[in-house]
């Protein structure tokens, strides 16, 4: 029986077969990609030459760490290919992310890209998104509207759900962009779009984890093998 951490670096020794030599590469944060980088870093020291370009602080460290080349997003504002994780993946390969926090540079930057690649493990197979909690990023200002602003427009799609401020120990948890993270546990999401639309409508939201049509591929790594979902 395969460890979570042994498909998790499955995933990522699958996605390496995307990289090409002379890409510039969105990397994603997590404990997946982090597989991944690891996995890279060793390809680039045998001579791949690419640039990544971080999706978190976490991830920029990392790589540097290991002698990855990266770039600001500023100075490569196209990238060939993202590769990230995700908490949940349907069949339509609709996306839950940001456990890791990272979910607002983590769209910028698969919006910036040519192609997301999603890698995972299969527990992040569902059916209907929506038991991993949905993180909403916030502006600090206002929270106390923002949070009934959201209830509010839940409601009104005939949905309720728990809103919890994401914590780090004692602190509220602060985004890599100084925001804060409601996660919004919906048990099922029916109607993932709609949720979205309704999300963004409010002023203090300043994005959420549902990835919509963004990603165009997943390797899921399965105790059988890799799941190359398209
Ligand atoms: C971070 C993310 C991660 O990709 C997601 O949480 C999956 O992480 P892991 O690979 O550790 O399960 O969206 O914001």
């Amino acid at each position: 029986m395969a460890t979570a951490d042994e498909l998790k670096r499955a995933a990522g020794e699958a996605a390496l077969s995307h990289v090409e030599d002379g890409m510039n590469l969105g990397i994603g944060t997590g404990t997946t990609t982090e597989a991944f980088i690891r996995l890279l870093a060793d390809k680039v020291r045998d001579g791949l030459q690419v640039t990544g370009v971080a999706t978190s602080e976490r991830t920029e460290r990392l790589c540097r760490e290991l002698s990855i080349p990266m770039a600001t997003l500023e100075e490569l504002p196209k990238l060939d290919l993202t590769i990230d994780g995700a908490d949940e993946i349907d069949q339509s390969l609709r996306l839950v992310k940001g456990g890791g926090g990272a979910l607002l540079r983590e769209k910028i930057v698969a919006v910036a890209s040519r192609k997301m690649l999603v890698i995972a493990d299969e527990a992040k197979l569902v059916e209907t998104l929506g038991a991993f909690p949905l993180p909403i990023e916030i502006n600090g200002f206002g929270m106390i509207a923002t949070y009934l602003a959201i209830q509010e427009a839940v409601g009104e799609l005939g949905l309720s759900c728990e809103l919890i401020l994401r914590r780090r120990g004692p602190e509220p948890f602060i985004t890599d962009s100084g925001h804060l993270i409601l996660d919004a546990s919906f048990g099922r999401i029916p109607d993932p779009h709609a949720l979205s639309n309704a999300l963004l409508k409010v002023p203090g939201v300043v994005e959420h984890g549902l990835f919509l049509g963004l990603a165009d591929e997943a390797l899921v790594a399965t105790a059988s093998g890799v799941r190359h979902l398209t």
